[in-house]
């Protein structure tokens, strides 16, 4: 772990557990203190329409050095909305965007990659009919020596496909050939490439969007084991899943997204698996101070959240 990882999720203050009704009843959300080290990644008052629709209303975002944050919501709370404007796949219509605290406009998602941002997008960004090395060097690809190279621009194939090999086992990935079509591999192996490509490339941060969706219980365990690989190297992690244990496997921090804008920033050791689902569907609410707030009874005893 580098200098920057070590100054992680561990130094931050756990936010205080209240289970009583709090006097603020009613809130819907609350805005946690802001962060005390610089966050690699974040944003304020980020907003995005389509037509009608609001995507991000007004969202907040911090990501920390060294921690794999979750980021967890309902289907079209806007998370992907939210991963898009962070990696330059959409471009917000307001708010700020901070890298190490600059302030940075993403003219697109190349010019996040080459800021050292890697994503692994929910819809799938493989080119299929390229092989395994070939993906791995999408966009990347490492030139034959010499004039073949640079004047008749000839790809150095052994060299991409020794690498990529060497590669996918020092991640434990086993794959048949590694100049294998990704369009014959399975979902899973699909995904265990996109995955290994995103965290071979990453400077600054990975964003995985439901990386372990589509895949089985031994695939699925190694995903989360090159996530927590990524984070011990010092890169910090964005984690979007809808699988509570999985989030509560391997998450620092759970960043919940709620109709639009983050409703809770919390500590997965301070809250119940049935919390959170309450706090992601509205039913409980979190206030500044960290306590909980009771905001629907019926919703909150339906997810099994009983008041103290
Ligand atoms: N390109 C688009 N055009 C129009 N509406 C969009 C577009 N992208 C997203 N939306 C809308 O924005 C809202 C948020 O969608 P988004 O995909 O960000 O949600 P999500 O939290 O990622 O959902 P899921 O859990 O299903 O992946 C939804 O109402 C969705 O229909
Ligand atoms: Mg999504």
């Amino acid at each position: 772990m580098n200098d920057s990882a070590a100054a992680g999720p561990a130094g931050q203050q756990p936010p205080k557990r209240q289970d009583d009704e709090h006097p603020g009843a009613g809130r819907t959300s609350a805005e946690p203190a802001e962060p005390q080290v610089t966050p690699v990644l974040s944003a304020r008052g980020l907003v995005k329409r389509y037509g009608h629709v609001t995507a991000i209303d007004g969202a907040d975002f911090d990501l920390l050095p060294g921690e794999v944050l979750a980021v967890i919501g309902d289907n079209g709370a806007g998370k992907t909305s939210l991963i898009k404007a962070l990696t330059g796949a959409l471009v917000p219509d307001e708010g700020e965007i901070r890298l190490h605290g600059e302030p940075i406009r993403f003219a697109g998602p190349l010019d996040a990659r080459q800021h050292g941002i890697e994503t692994v997008y929910q819809d799938l960004a493989v080119a299929p009919s390229m092989d395994i090395a070939a993906n791995m060097f999408l966009g990347r690809e490492i030139r034959r020596a010499g004039p073949l190279g640079t004047v008749f621009r000839m790809l150095d194939k052994k060299a991409m496909r020794r690498e990529s090999a060497e590669y996918m086992s020092e991640l434990g990935i086993r794959l048949g050939s590694i100049g294998q079509t990704v369009e014959t591999l399975s979902g899973g192996q699909r995904q265990a490439v996109a995955v290994a490509r995103a965290v071979a490339w990453a400077r600054s941060v990975v964003v995985m969007d439901e990386p372990t969706a589509a895949l089985g219980v031994k695939e699925s365990a190694q995903v989360l084991d090159l996530i927590r690989r990524v984070r011990d190297k010092g890169v910090p992690v964005i984690l979007i899943s809808h699988n509570m244990p999985h989030v509560f496997e391997i998450a620092d921090r759970i960043h919940v997204h709620r109709l639009g804008r983050r409703a809770a920033l919390i500590d997965p050791r301070d809250y119940t698996m049935p919390e959170v689902v309450a706090i992601m569907t509205g039913a409980l609410s979190v206030t500044a101070d960290g306590g909980t707030v009771v905001a629907d009874d019926d919703a909150a005893a339906a997810a099994g959240v009983r008041r103290s």
